[in-house]
């Protein structure tokens, strides 16, 4: 098999995973890093073994070396790496959001389109092999027609008025905070496991930590580096609470919370599906089971375990029964796909990978979510 050169823009928490996860696949070469500054990115290359350094993320696009561009920068950068790595017909993997606006979004996607490069934005969990024997179940039936889609994604990283992180500052993470970090991911899941795509919303937001204590030195998401540095108080905007309704496209009925100040919730991000016969939820920190709920049976919990998963989705599960799989062996499926493609264009799109498309009409949920709530909590169509 032909070797794949990736370049990655941009290594934080987000990034180091991307880097273990294509490593894993075998035939993808990390051949360089970008980063703000030379220094910095030296640094990265030094720790995770990579053979280039760049100071931005010009130079790496314009590396014949790097097939493929992993976009890992906070959100407001997104774009014009995107765009950097497009123009140069390179093939391009963004973590998510897209975009910080629907608009350039839009922009991002019709620009991959037309240079015909592999495009992949990234919603993780459904790469998880209960994921997607969810999506597997409710598509043949299994759970009757489906009435109700309801759960949460609730977090505690942000409780502390001294937690910061730039996903807070509307300039570098977008308008929203909580909806936009960790309510697009339930929804990409909703969306994904029932095959329904979300029309109207009416959204509830809250700002519970008002005042946050902003370091002098940022550091990276989940590091606890900047936090005993002297800081300076910031009046904060963007919600850290949501709850939203959701009508699906053919009158199926939702609700979700989002909130990243939610003390004992650390990654709590769980999904269920209702249907006429059967209920069906997946829980993201025990996701190696799905939850199988019945009114005149006994309910069940379904153990990943190869064997008993449906043929087409056994191939996302590399260890047997009772040998836990993760986070990031989701990640690592996910890119998987992507890579599949990158080698053979001709290979029919993975349900694994959402494209670009996806990714913004991720970003018009989330505006559309915003004014339901600007709009003193409306019913509000999303503008696809
Ligand atoms: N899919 C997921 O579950 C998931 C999880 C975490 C983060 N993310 C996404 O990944 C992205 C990064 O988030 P994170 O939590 O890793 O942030 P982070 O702050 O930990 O890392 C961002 C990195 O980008 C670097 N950077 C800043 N400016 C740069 C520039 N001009 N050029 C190159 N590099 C630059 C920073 O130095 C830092 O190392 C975000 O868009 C976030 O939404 C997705």
């Amino acid at each position: 098999m032909r070797r794949v050169g990736m370049g990655i823009v941009g290594i934080g928490f987000a990034g180091s995973l991307h880097v273990e996860a294509v490593r894993r696949l075998g035939f993808v070469d990390v051949v360089a890093v970008a980063s703000s500054s030379l220094e910095s990115a030296q640094r990265k290359a030094d720790e995770y073994c990579i053979p280039k350094a760049y100071g931005n993320y010009d130079a790496l696009v314009s590396d014949p070396a790097v097939q493929v561009v992993h976009n890992t920068t906070p959100n407001h950068l997104h774009s014009a790496v995107n765009m950097a790595a497009i123009g140069r017909h390179k093939h391009i993997v963004c973590d998510k959001p897209l975009a910080i606006t629907s608009s350039d979004a839009r922009t991002v996607w019709r620009a991959a389109e037309a240079a015909e490069v592999v495009h992949a934005v990234i919603f993780n969990y459904r790469g998880n092999p209960c994921v997607q024997q969810a999506r597997h179940m409710i598509t043949r039936g299994e759970l009757g027609p489906p009435h109700f889609v309801h759960g949460e994604y609730l977090q505690d990283w942000l409780l502390d008025p001294t937690d910061y992180s730039w996903r807070l500052e509307p300039d570098k993470g977008g308008v929203s905070s909580a909806l936009g970090d960790i309510g697009s991911h339930w929804c990409d899941l909703a969306q994904h496991v029932t095959g329904l795509r979300i029309e109207s919303v009416l959204a509830d937001l809250t700002t519970v930590v008002k005042t946050r204590y902003r370091p002098t030195r940022t550091s990276e998401t989940f590091s606890s580096a900047a936090r005993d540095l002297p800081s300076q108080p910031v009046e904060i905007k963007s919600e850290d609470l949501a709850s939203v309704l959701v009508r699906f496209e053919n009158g199926v009925k939702g609700t979700f919370c989002v909130g990243q100040i939610c003390a004992g919730h650390k990654n709590g991000l769980w999904i269920e599906v209702s249907g006429r016969e059967r209920s069906l939820r997946w829980h993201q920190e025990q996701q190696n089971e799905l939850w199988l709920g019945s009114r005149h049976r006994a309910n069940e919990v379904l153990a990943r375990d190869p064997a008993l998963l449906d043929e087409s989705v056994r191939g996302y599960a590399h260890l047997p029964g009772g040998h836990q799989e993760g986070w990031n062996d989701a990640l690592t499926n996910v890119f998987r796909d992507i890579y599949a493609r990158v080698i053979d264009g001709s290979r029919p799109a993975s349900p694994l990978v959402a494209t670009f498309e996806e990714g913004y009409r991720a970003n018009c949920l989330v505006e559309a979510m915003l004014a339901s709530h600007a709009a003193g909590n409306v019913w509000t169509r999303v503008q696809y």
